[in-house]
């Protein structure tokens, strides 16, 4: 289980969070929704321990985040998949040797079982034929799909996924948020997604929480959004007309 409380961060006089809370449930998915430039991916990168908050705590199975050491920080990550904004591979590497660097940094895995992992991550997300090929010569859906592959070659028990579906075209978006639930269902991991695209987030998610100057107006399920009376929350169900 992942659980923030009361989470405040500033970068200068820049107040990105003032007192957030969410509880993230083993094989939920829970959709962060929010402007862009709000703080989510600072909020990813909290539970991951890149950017300590203010104050609050942050706890990732029953062990505190804020005060763990280098190594006991390493651990951590050792459990969760990170699917960044823009996939972030290396364009000087293959794909196949985009997926090896992160097994042999971040796995123990030996080498005889690298390739197997590799495999058997391109599989899990229907790329084939695709090892050898440079990340430039991908189209963006592809690109995304390696770094999910990358991502779960490392057999996370937490998905953090940032924007996954921005950039791309409905069809291809809809290809990643199928992904997303399948493997949610063979993995049974628990993620978080982030997102501004309220379409994806209904496909892909359990839960919600909508992010709005600095804190959650509201967490709740796919119900609780469209009976929320709050004004602020119906504008981002304005664009939905029927799901
Ligand atoms: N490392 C950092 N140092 C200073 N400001 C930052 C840093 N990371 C993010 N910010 C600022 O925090 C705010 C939230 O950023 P971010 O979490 O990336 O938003 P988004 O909701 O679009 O993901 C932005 O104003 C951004 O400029
Ligand atoms: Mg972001």
């Amino acid at each position: 289980m992942i659980q923030l409380t009361n989470i405040r961060k500033k970068f200068g006089d820049n107040e990105v969070h003032k007192g957030i809370n969410l509880e993230v449930h083993p094989n939920e998915t829970v959709v962060i929704i929010g402007k862009s430039g709000g703080g989510k991916s600072v909020m990813l990168k909290m539970i991951i321990g890149l950017i300590k908050p203010d104050s609050g705590s942050i706890v990732v199975d029953d062990k505190e985040v804020t005060t763990m050491t280098y190594k006991q920080l390493q651990r951590l990550r050792f459990k969760f998949g990170f699917l960044f904004q823009g996939a972030a591979l290396f364009d000087s590497m293959t794909v196949g040797e985009n997926i090896e660097l992160a097994l042999r940094r971040h796995s123990d895995y030996k080498d005889g079982d690298i390739r197997e992992r590799v495999q058997y991550a391109l599989n899990l997300v229907n790329l084939e034929n695709v090892e050898s090929v440079m990340p430039s010569s991908l189209s963006g859906g592809m690109k995304k799909r390696v770094g999910l592959a990358r991502a779960i070659a490392l057999t996370p028990k937490y998905m953090l996924y940032d924007e996954p579906t921005t950039g791309l075209d409905v069809e291809t978006a809809d290809g990643i948020n199928l992904l997303i639930n399948e493997l949610k269902k063979t993995l049974g991991v628990t993620s978080i997604v982030v997102t501004h695209d309220i379409h994806s987030a209904f496909v892909i998610g359990d839960r919600f929480a909508i992010f709005e100057n600095g804190k959650f107006i509201l967490t709740g399920t796919k119900e609780d959004i469209r009976n929320s009376p709050d004004d602020n929350v119906q504008k981002y169900i304005e664009s939905e007309i029927q799901t």
